[in-house]
């Protein structure tokens, strides 16, 4: 997909925006996949998530950017809640949802592809549009990377890789 100046600005800006969001940034105290946060994992996911969605010739792509930035978006430690441990996969996705709409106001689009994202686990929750699935997937790939690498291969990609999302436009 070619896109045209303003939409790139608009993209980044959004991307910038949340990057640096006092909310956003509070992804960041979430452990998650041995040495990874939810902060550095959910920007990991919208940049991969975009990549593809350039492929395609038609996608939302604000709706896609906003959802993957939120799609983790639950702010508890699992691993520290007991009551949370054992449904986390299951429930995460819409309480992830729910805060991201009632702190952000997002867009019903991007509600439905949080939701969806963690399918089939969540097997009533089937990714249903091309954005949805592109979530779906960036989120497998990005979390099967996080779990194989070490936590300095890690650190050194995200100090890397998280800013400049327009590199690619
Ligand atoms: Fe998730
Ligand atoms: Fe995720």
């Amino acid at each position: 997909m070619k896109l045209d100046e303003q939409r790139k600005l608009q993209l980044e800006e959004i991307y910038n925006t949340l990057l640096n969001d006092e909310k956003v940034l509070k992804m960041k105290d979430i452990p998650m996949h041995f040495g990874s946060n939810c902060y550095e994992h959910s920007f990991k996911v919208a940049k991969l998530a975009m990549k593809r969605a350039l492929r395609h010739k038609s996608v939302n792509l604000e709706a896609l950017l906003i959802a993957a930035i939120f799609h983790d978006y639950y702010l508890y430690d699992w691993r520290k809640d007991k009551s949370k441990k054992k449904r986390h996969g299951i429930d995460h996705p819409s309480i992830a949802a729910k805060q991201a709409k009632r702190d952000f106001n997002i867009s019903d689009q991007s509600i439905k592809m949080i939701e969806s994202h963690m399918w089939p686990i969540n097997f009533k929750d089937f990714p249903d549009s091309k954005e949805a699935r592109i979530l779906n997937l960036a989120d497998k790939t990005v979390a099967t990377i996080e779990f194989m690498s070490s936590t300095k291969q890690k650190k050194n990609h995200h100090d890397k890789t998280l800013e400049d999302i327009s590199k690619l436009f």
